[in-house]
């Protein structure tokens, strides 16, 4: 039943005025689609409630119209039975009685009733009699009130005792009753649903504050906080909401600025060195050194080739790092919180095999650069300036090889940088995440700027100039640290070698060194998580090139 109802439905919507209306009904405002349905659930509500009312109230004031003609009939009756009927019929109030005898004739009656004609006929008499039931009748013809509740009882030997009370009064009250509805019901339909209207304009009105402020911000481009309801309800959650996000991308629309500034302010040195020199080449071609010139050339080539290396890749992580986090929010239908590079390209990464290759290059180093074998525990700066470290088993992560590669000689060249004498790398298991460690013995960071020193273009020897500096770089080999590390699950941080002995605000002397610590999700539980990796004192030396 419900399914032919259903499909009666769909068929209405799709055929005849079905789609008008429905199109109709769509392009109404929220404010009048909720105003109607409203309007709708309360003449509903009205009519039901009016047509209880009434019938209610008829039916009460009918009963006691009954109940007083039957009690005036059962006397009647009584008396009858009794041999002790007067007549004429004594009856009390405006009742009027007619007794009929068992062939229909009026045998008696009361003063005000008529004497030769039954109210009602006979038979309907008899069948009022049986039924215990009651007839509206018009008293007119018989000259009584002109509208009569007539009830009849039955007396000993086939009598019939018929009791007619005037109902006038009582139809009066209901028609006046009927009429106030009729009036009152369209009045307060008008008020309720003006009431609707009005509550949902104003429950609206923060949403069109809203809009109105996201309007302003598409105007002026500035992004500015949208007004916040008092009310706590969801629209003020929206706008909460919205404030965040807004905040978040005016930090991110700054950030880009400051990016693109930066970038713009990189490029211009190493441009600037080339045009001069060509300039000066052209200008005296005869006294002109062109080997040297296409040296000098080609030195800032390569700055201005790594630079835009450093921004492709950077900008290809924070891509990845957006996509791992929609797939953790589950928007998208890769991995949770894997990003497709490394869903795709990921493979097992010996991290000791990679610290070894790396350190490999380093062989003509300024300082000695070696390797910890992995379960060790990060070497402290003692044992860094002495070259001695620690040994374990190995410590494999899931990984893009030539990216991890690329944040490993990222940490090792500023170690070498910096370092004083020596650079360690370690590599540690604890179960779950793999830790890699690059320790200098240099002068270390303060504690308050190694946050800083992961921002982009995050230069913190201001000494160091940027021009002409062929030892410094431009200040994004920690972001492009931190970038993989989170891009493979993992964190970045540093801190200082000897925590007992944090460098002091000059980082400019030697110092305690400083630890650049990268921790990854392991690729399998090693067994041994739950217990210290066995430390056996051994130096791991790589041969040096000459
Ligand atoms: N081992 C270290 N000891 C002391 N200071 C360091 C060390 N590593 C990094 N820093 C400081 O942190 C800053 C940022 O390092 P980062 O590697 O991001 O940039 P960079 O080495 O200057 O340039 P790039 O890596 O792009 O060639 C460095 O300029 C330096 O001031
Ligand atoms: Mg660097």
């Amino acid at each position: 039943m419900a399914d032919a109802f259903h499909r009666a439905g769909r068929w209405w919507l799709g055929h005849g005025l079905g789609p008008l209306l429905l199109r109709w009904w769509r392009r109404r405002g929220l404010r009048a689609r909720v105003t109607m349905i409203g309007a709708l659930g309360l003449i509903v509500a009205f009519i039901l409630i009016d047509l209880l009312l009434f019938n209610a109230l008829r039916v009460s004031l009918t009963r006691s119209v009954d109940d007083t003609a039957r009690s005036g009939a059962d006397q009647i009756a009584s008396l009858l039975n009794a041999g002790h009927l007067p007549n004429p019929v004594p009856v009390t109030g405006d009742i009027n009685v007619q007794v009929l005898d068992s062939y229909g004739d009026i045998k008696n009656a009361s003063a005000g009733a008529d004497r030769l004609v039954p109210i009602v006929s006979f038979a309907q008499a008899q069948a009022l009699a049986h039924g215990g039931s009651a007839m509206l009748v018009q008293g007119a013809p018989f000259d009584m009130p002109s509208l009569l509740r007539v009830v009849v009882v039955h007396a000993d030997a086939g009598y019939l005792v018929i009791a007619a009370v005037p109902f006038s009064e009582t139809s009066g009250s209901l028609n006046v009753v009927a009429r106030a509805m009729v009036i009152v019901t369209p009045l307060l339909f008008v008020a309720f649903t003006g009431a609707i209207w009005l509550v949902t304009g104003s429950t609206l009105r923060p949403i069109g504050a809203l809009r109105r402020g996201a309007a302003q911000v598409t105007v002026t481009g500035v992004p500015a906080d949208l007004p916040v309801p008092e009310a706590r309800d969801e629209v003020r959650l929206l706008a909460l909401t919205l404030n965040d996000m807004l905040s978040r991308l005016a930090a991110a629309q700054q950030r880009q600025r400051a990016l693109v500034s930066d970038t713009a302010h990189e490029l211009r040195s190493p441009i600037a060195s080339i045009r001069t020199q060509l300039e000066v080449a052209l200008d005296f071609p005869d006294s002109q050194d062109w080997a040297t010139t296409a040296r000098d050339v080609h030195a800032d080539v390569l700055r201005l080739a790594r630079l835009a290396e450093d921004l492709l890749l950077l900008a290809r992580l924070d891509e990845q790092a957006g996509l791992a986090a929609s797939n953790q929010s589950g928007a998208s239908g890769g991995r949770p919180g894997v990003s497709p590079e490394l869903a795709r390209r990921g493979q097992p990464v010996d991290l000791d095999a990679l610290s070894r290759s790396v350190a490999c290059r380093y062989a003509e180093a300024r300082v000695r650069v070696t390797v910890a074998t992995p379960g060790a525990p990060a070497p402290d700066a003692a044992e860094v300036a002495e070259a001695t470290v620690a040994t374990g088993e190995a410590v494999t992560v899931h990984g893009v090889p030539e990216t991890l590669e690329r944040l490993l000689v990222n940490l090792v060249d500023n170690a070498v940088r910096y370092a004083k004498s020596s650079v360690v790398v370690a590599v540690h298991g604890d179960g779950a995440w793999a830790e890699l460690s690059v320790t200098d013995d240099g002068p270390g960071i303060p504690a308050a700027d190694r946050e800083r020193a992961f921002g982009r273009f995050a230069r913190l020897d201001d000494a160091r100039s940027r021009e002409g500096d062929e030892a410094g770089g431009a200040g994004l080999g920690l972001a492009i640290v931190r970038a993989t590390a989170r891009a493979h699950g993992g964190a970045a941080f540093l801190e200082a070698a000897s925590p007992a002995n944090p460098p002091a605000g000059d980082i400019s002397g030697a110092g305690p060194g400083l630890r650049a610590v990268v921790r990854l999700p392991a690729a399998r539980p090693s067994a041994c998580s739950s217990r210290p990796p066995q430390a056996r004192r051994d130096i791991v030396n790589l041969p040096r090139r000459t």
